[in-house]
């Protein structure tokens, strides 16, 4: 199959190239130009108006399966991935039961290959049943095909076993992926603590909570000379504490949402619950914050943190509604308009941050449009101007922020190891 004509983003630039797939590889790429002639019987896509970027890979998302069907399966949720041109994506361990063993995790990806949409990759528990405890067995979930650890969802409380985790994950190649709060601190806050919390009454909890174990972590990571990766970054003091040990070689990376570039707490005042969200929406500062860390690099990857909820469990009073946002199918539209429309990022640092990076972290295979690797590719309108409709999502999620608000840049088509597993009709 030869994609011709599109505006391809590659690690020197964006060329309009053809580029060939054969047997799920990148087989040749040629300046348009010159072109790819089609062999016989090879299938031809004219992709000339649109961009290519190397498939889109989401190192954080919440599939919900098992035992969580009613607000997203591994087949709702993976459709939804590859509208939203994600060929590879992660999946957090907060399911029933918890991915601590090789079992859960064998299911997963037994039942992604069944539903055959996208690559998924399973992150396993740090501790059995996230219940702060013991320590998981992670050797057995490396051989089931686990590629880090996390506790998401919560924060490993004892400090000398998040210790112990990191040392035992290093042993099996495997990092961390921290999720920063301290129950103490958040104390049931659902909302950050400022202005709006104040004029909503709605219980707050201060950046320390997360910041707190940003540092500690960071801490960890340093004494022990191992890597660590802290999760959904969201106040302006994280960043600047991720920024200082990075500048003195502590092997951190970090990740933020969408929601933390685009939104502040002002989106609580009308206590919609689509906008509660953990850690949760900051202030203006924060916001300013988390893009010039994605601007200097002090933040590696754009992640959704892809949480979606049945609406049993949003509508309701906003104190007692779940928390999170259904992101797959907004983030790269999202992560377009305010970070390359908005002048922050080059389409280049955009697919960076998008799939090089979290292959980078994570060790995938990806990242990248170049011949032998696997045809994991996403093609963009970077023209189209769209609103946000959740009742048009096919992830089960419907629970977005952003309903109603309008985005440039629109997902047309993603392949994955060569298929065309998504196609705007
Ligand atoms: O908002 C969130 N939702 N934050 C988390 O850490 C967990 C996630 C979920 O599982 O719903
Ligand atoms: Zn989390
Ligand atoms: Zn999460």
């Amino acid at each position: 199959m030869i994609f011709y004509g599109a505006d391809v983003v590659t690690k020197d630039g964006v060329k309009k190239l053809d580029i060939r797939v054969k047997r799920g590889k990148i087989a040749a790429i040629a300046p348009a130009e010159e072109g790819l002639a089609a062999g016989r019987g090879e299938q031809v896509v004219d992709c000339s108006l649109l961009t290519a970027f190397p498939g889109l890979i989401d190192m954080h998302v919440h599939l919900r399966d098992p035992g969580f069907e009613n607000k997203e399966t591994i087949e709702t949720g993976t459709m939804s991935a590859v509208k939203g041109g994600f060929t590879q994506i992660c999946c957090m361990p907060n399911t029933k039961p918890v991915i601590d063993n090789k079992v859960v995790a064998t299911y997963i990806k037994a039942r992604a290959r069944e539903v055959g949409r996208c690559k998924v990759h399973p992150i396993g528990a740090i501790t059995e049943g996230q219940k702060g405890e013991n320590l998981s067995a992670i050797g057995g979930m490396k051989a089931a095909g686990v590629v880090a650890l996390s506790e998401d969802g919560k924060t490993v409380r004892n400090t000398s076993l998040m210790a112990n985790a990191m040392m035992y994950a290093s042993d099996f190649g495997l990092k961390c992926l921290c999720h920063c709060e301290d129950e103490s601190l958040v104390n049931g806050g659902v909302v950050h603590a400022g202005y709006y919390s104040t004029l909503t009454g709605l219980k707050g909890s201060i950046r320390a909570a997360e910041d707190i174990i940003i540092a500690r972590e960071i801490c960890l990571a340093e004494s022990l000379g191992l890597p660590v990766h802290i999760c959904h970054v969201s106040t302006y003091s994280g960043v600047q504490l991720i920024r200082e040990a990075k500048a003195r070689g502590v092997q951190v990376t970090a990740e933020t949402c969408p929601h933390y570039f685009t939104l502040t707490d002002a989106a609580i005042r009308d206590f919609d619950p689509d906008s509660k969200v953990n850690p949760p929406l900051r202030e203006e500062r924060d916001r300013l914050s988390v893009i010039e860390g994605l601007k200097d690099g002090t933040i590696d990857c754009i992640v959704t943190d892809h949480a979606p909820h049945h609406a049993d469990d949003k509508n309701v009073e906003y104190s007692y509604a779940a928390f999170g946002i259904s992101g797959l199918e907004t983030s790269f539209a999202l992560s377009y308009t305010m970070l390359v429309k908005g002048g922050v990022l080059t389409l280049g640092e955009l697919a960076d941050k998008m799939s090089a990076a979290p292959a980078r972290i994570l060790g995938l295979e990806g990242g990248e449009i170049a011949v032998g690797m696997p045809a994991d590719l996403t093609f963009a309108d970077l023209g189209e101007a769209w609103t946000v409709d959740p009742a048009k999502f096919v992830s089960k999620g419907k629970n977005t922020p952003f309903k109603g608000r309008t985005v440039t840049g629109r997902v047309k088509m993603t392949v994955v190891d060569g298929k065309i597993k998504y196609r705007e009709k």
